[in-house]
């Protein structure tokens, strides 16, 4: 499939998940249908705590595969950019942290998405929020702009990771962060997944392994990066988002549980931070 038709499939498909939350359901597998109950990457991510603090719509909205927020560090009046915003939990927890001195950017190029987004921050009242429309191959904000890059379950979604590797780097201040929460992979999948659009689609068959990840952040010109693991999906896990795909084999579920996990990726732009 060609880049652009890849990249509507993604934005019909977030699109439908985001009016089956304004319906009031939820969407399982990083979106790629109705939610099952125990939804192997995005169930419990979120602190009672976190949860609390947000508009119901923003909890059930979340698609991602880690807390990208829980691990980042973030501090009071810095710029924070999220990759793929979604319904924005991530965001309206990045402006929380950062405080009204700071700012957090939303990206996302899904109108659906964007809406619930909006209708989220107007519910939890906060004003140094902000959703823009686009996508994380061309960041429609300046070089140099943003303190933290977070992003959760979105960059395995790209056609081009590499450009948007370039684009978080450009738009990072000297010293930036990139805190990302993302599906990542040790060792090859069997064919049929890597073909599977459902799969794509559920944030599986695009993750980059775990190698490839480092190699592309480290070509972009970032430092110090570090691949965390934080779920890792066992055959259970595998065999719950393979049956989604229509998948529904024990063998490949063997054979690719344990090699898939949600993993919070970390790296740096050189450079001296100006407070
Ligand atoms: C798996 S969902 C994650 C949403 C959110 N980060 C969360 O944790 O709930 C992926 C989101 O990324 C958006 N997205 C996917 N590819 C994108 C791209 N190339 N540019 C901008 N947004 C994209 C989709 O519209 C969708 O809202």
């Amino acid at each position: 499939m060609k880049d652009d038709e890849l990249r509507a499939t993604v934005r019909e498909r977030y699109g439908q998940a985001a009016l089956r939350v304004i319906s009031g359901a939820k969407s399982g597998c990083c979106g790629a249908g109705p939610a099952s109950l125990d939804d192997p990457i995005t169930a419990n991510l979120y602190s009672a705590a976190d949860a609390a603090c947000l508009p119901e719509t923003a909890v059930l909205a979340s698609l991602g595969c880690g807390n990208p927020t829980a691990l980042a560090e973030l501090r009071e009046g810095e710029t924070v950019l999220d990759l793929g915003s979604g319904g924005g939990i991530d965001v309206l927890l990045s402006a929380r942290r950062v405080g009204p001195t700071g700012k957090a950017y939303g990206l996302d190029m899904t109108d659906e998405m964007l809406a619930l987004a909006r209708e989220n921050q107007r519910k939890a009242g906060v004003d140094n929020v902000e959703f823009l429309k686009g996508e994380i191959e061309r960041i429609p904000l300046p070089d140099a702009s943003v303190d933290v890059i977070i992003s959760n379950c979105v960059i395995n979604l790209s056609a081009d990771k590499r450009r948007v590797l370039a684009e978080a780097f450009r738009v990072l201040k000297p010293g930036g962060r990139f805190a990302v929460s993302d599906v990542v992979l040790r060792g090859s999948m069997p064919a049929a997944v890597q073909r599977s659009m459902e799969l794509w689609v559920g944030c599986v068959a695009g993750a980059l392994k775990e190698e490839e990840y480092r190699r592309l952040l480290a070509e972009a010109g970032f430092e110090g990066v570090g691949v965390e693991p934080t779920r890792i999906y066992q055959f259970e896990d595998a065999s719950a988002f393979l049956a989604v795909a229509g998948l529904d084999s024990e063998v490949l579920a063997r054979e690719i549980g344990g090699r898939v996990m949600g993993a919070f990726i970390r790296a740096r732009k050189p450079g001296r931070v100006v407070p």
